[in-house]
């Protein structure tokens, strides 16, 4: 019976734990495919267990070895490992190599533990690895103690797990460009990727901030390139730039062999090194050292800070580049065992192209349309090179720009568009949307949180990723091999933080990329997360609390013709209260229990409360009951994906959205109109039409060039209204809504388009004129 099978078999297991008496399930993340209980009483783990594994087995023997040691260290058990000869029938941990139990998969594993025995089998070493790291996890927290702590032993509960992951890359990114993170810490991080059953460590050696690997050939990339001045006191996008004469001393590089160290270690935890050196764009630090690889030939100093805009780039005119990169590309080959290496590929500016003689002249002589292609050129070439060494290609998702290479796997991050697109066309695809994966990001309110670099992503959001688009068909969905998250270090300086930020996201990642989609469950994973955070706090490993912001949600019932609030959080059992009448609430303020019936305009106020008072703070909006709400909105025209919550009826929900832009209830549409078309619930007169809009210069974003109201009794026939537009200066400093109305003839309507003209570029006047310009859209009002 094969692993899968076991499960249909036992449909019910999950459910079989909620008799049990804690209530709680096994506190095992990623949650296993299938677990039961098994009800001959405990199994005693004490000096007195005796650790066997297959003979001769050499990969096997490791595992007992670290098993026993880690045991010793972190529980002060000693357990006594033996060859197994005749199999001790109790005390006993066995792990066998094993196809008695068609565990097909190899990372699959069973793990049994009743009164005499814990027995571990698979059909890999990989599979006995993840079995360990589930024993370990049902190793109660309390258990984990000093050292020299006398004797003791620990009571496990009677199971059998069946496991093996959903996807074959399940992967966490470590950015040491922005940072350098020494070598101990990026050994921690390898062993907390493993410790959550994830195979693949990304490991970005290379950005515009500092080359952090040694390449034998060039020693300028870490005598130079690795190097900058230390701006850690001023905030990243605010540096200033190197003094005359000032020392670059600041950051650091592995050495070939630090890397061979990381590469083993990795290799022990089933973990694989995907190395990332970055091209043709983001490469600025390169041309500290060698200058004559760019298109301008300038010699540049390693960025302190941010880096925008960033044309510097690879010259893809001259030969020496390729050889340049060839050279590296082959020093790196050698010290990965891998099968890919991450070529980049990302936000390569193509300025510097456009205006320099030999790559226009490769564009010609290579029959080229334009730098989209020559980019295209650019990656086609690093794969030969790459696939002269034995290895394949994977880069950032603009590598589809101009073509794709035959062969080259893509990274999706700018959502998840890119990769469905290089499925579509054949390509294997590891899906890491900024929506999702994303760790720089905020994981909780910015005003109580460490400075980050924006954004907003909360554990629940993360819990929440599925790696294959349900657009894609069968065959399509083989090429997604999994899903990724990054964890860019800008605003991350050390490794405390960067605990912080992967913490403990990366455990909700975990699940997402190996249980099976339909078991999971947010609230069942909270429980189980609980002593997860215990065992960081034991360890002193860093770790955020997560958000305590109360989400507001809007919701329509379209049957009942009701609008409602839900109130949603991601903390276990919250005690959230709630306000309708513009007060903040308190802690004897009425107690949420489901979703509320609104009927009024009013000012919604919530906040988690914990021995009488309020975490973080209330969560406050004002609802504005129009007669637009739950329509329903066709949009010609997408918002970007970084500014889309609540997709297209976001428009008509009855929130608005603050002067901060980035704190949800905008629609964002970047260079692009927005062109709408809202056919209400039911025909009916109104009065007036109000669009509300955002001046926020500083943020490229600007009040429409104009909008254009028509309205229609029937879906059909459409007739233009006057429009009101207010005087704006667009290049005000300040953060301002705009807002353009219409008045309506007293007559029912039926369906609204609306067209909000985007600008297109920032204006003449403003720093970056003629780059491409955003318009925001909270609400369109019917009253
Ligand atoms: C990226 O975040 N530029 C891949
Ligand atoms: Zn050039």
């Amino acid at each position: 019976m094969t692993v899968r099978h076991l499960f249909l078999a036992f449909p019910l297991a999950l459910l079989l734990w909620g008799c049990t008496e804690k209530n709680v399930p096994p506190a095992v993340i990623p949650l296993p495919v299938q677990t039961e209980p098994v009800k001959t009483g405990d199994f005693i783990l004490s000096d007195k267990t005796i650790l066997t594994y297959s003979q001769g087995n050499e990969e096997l023997e490791r595992l007992a070895g670290h098993l026993a040691s880690e045991l010793q260290n972190q529980t002060g058990i000693a357990v006594r490992i033996a060859e197994n000869g005749g199999t001790p029938e109790k005390d006993a941990i066995q792990m066998l190599i094993s196809d008695e139990n068609s565990i097909s998969h190899p990372e699959g594993y069973h793990l049994e533990i009743d009164d005499k025995t814990i027995r571990i089998s698979a059909s890999s070493p990989a599979g006995i690895f993840y079995g360990i790291q589930t024993l370990w996890q049902l190793i109660p927290v309390e258990a984990f103690s000093k050292p020299n702590d006398k004797a003791r032993t620990v009571s496990l509960s009677g199971i059998r797990i069946s496991d093996y992951p959903r996807y074959t890359w399940r992967g966490m990114h470590l950015d040491v460009s922005r940072h350098f993170f020494p070598k101990e810490f990026v050994k921690k991080y390898i062993d907390l990727i493993a410790r959550y059953k994830m195979n693949i460590f990304h490991w970005h050696l290379t950005d515009d901030n500092g080359w952090r690997i040694e390449i034998k050939k060039y020693p300028k990339l870490t005598d130079i390139a690795a190097w900058r001045v230390d701006r850690t006191h001023q905030v990243w996008t605010e540096v200033s730039p190197p003094e005359p004469g000032e020392k670059a001393a600041y950051g650091g590089f592995y050495t070939q062999d630090d890397i061979r160290e990381i590469v083993e270690y990795a290799r022990q935890r089933y973990i694989t090194i995907i190395p990332e050196i970055e091209m043709p764009g983001h490469t600025s630090e390169v041309f500290a050292a060698y200058p004559e690889y760019s298109c301008t030939g300038q010699t540049l100093y390693v960025q302190p800070g941010t880096y925008w805009p960033n044309t510097d780039i690879f010259c893809a005119g001259k030969d020496e580049t390729f050889a340049f990169i060839e050279d590296i590309l082959t020093e790196v080959a050698a010290m990965f065992p891998g099968p890919y290496i991450h070529i980049g590929g990302d936000e390569a500016d193509k300025t510097r192209w456009k205006e320099c003689k030999l790559c226009q002249k490769r564009i010609k002589t290579e029959g080229l349309k334009n730098e989209e292609e020559l980019q295209s050129y650019f990656i086609r070439r690093a794969e030969k090179m790459l696939h002269k060494l034995g290895k394949r290609l994977i880069g950032w998702d603009e590598i589809l720009e101009g073509g794709l290479a035959p062969d080259a796997t893509v990274m999706s991050w700018r959502g998840f568009d890119g990769g469905i697109e290089a499925a579509r066309a054949g390509h294997d695809v590891v899906m890491s949307p900024v929506s999702h994966c994303y760790f720089d990001y905020y994981q909780a309110d910015p005003e109580f949180e460490p400075l980050a670099i924006g954004g907003f992503l909360t554990l629940k959001k993360v819990y929440g990723f599925d790696p294959t688009p349900p657009v894609l068909t069968a065959d399509e969905a083989k090429h997604i091999l999994g899903g990724q998250a990054n964890v860019w270090t800008e605003y991350i300086p050390t490794p405390q933080h960067a605990e912080y930020m992967a913490l403990p996201r990366m455990t909700a990642l975990a699940e997402a990329l190996w249980s099976p989609r339909d078991g999971r469950d947010f609230e069942n994973f909270l429980e189980r997360l609980q002593p997860h955070l215990a065992r960081f706090e034991k360890e002193g490993t860093n770790y955020s609390k997560g958000s305590f912001k109360v989400a507001l949600k809007p919701m329509y019932d379209t049957a009942r013709g009701e609008y409602r609030i839900a109130m949603q959080t991601e903390q276990l059992r919250p005690d959230v209260r709630y306000s309708l009448d513009g007060a903040l609430p308190g802690p004897d303020s009425e107690k949420y229990i489901k979703p509320i019936k609104i009927s009024a305009s009013t000012i919604i106020s919530a906040g988690i409360f914990s021995d009488g008072k309020i975490m973080e703070k209330a969560s406050t909006d004002s609802i504005l009951m129009h007669k637009g709400i739950g329509s329903r909105i066709t949009l010609e025209t997408q918002p970007n994906f970084r500014y889309n919550e609540g997709g297209a009826s976001a428009l008509c929900d009855g929130f608005r959205g603050s002067t901060q832009h980035r704190q949800g209830h905008w629609l964002g549409f970047y260079g692009d109109d927005l062109k709408a078309t809202i056919q209400l619930r039911k025909p009916d007169k109104v009065n007036t039409i109000r669009i509300g809009t955002l001046n926020a210069a500083r943020s490229w974003i600007f009040a429409p060039e104009k909008v254009e109201i028509s309205i229609s009794a029937d879906g059909k026939q459409f007739k233009p209204l006057q429009v009101q537009s207010p005087g704006v200066d667009v290049l005000s400093q300040k953060v301002f809504r705009v807002e353009f109305s219409a008045n309506l003839p007293d007559e029912k309507i039926s369906h609204l388009r609306v067209e909000i003209l985007n600008r297109k570029t920032c204006p003449p006047g403003h720093p970056y004129a003629g780059q491409a310009a955003w318009i925001f859209t909270d609400e369109i009002i019917f009253e």
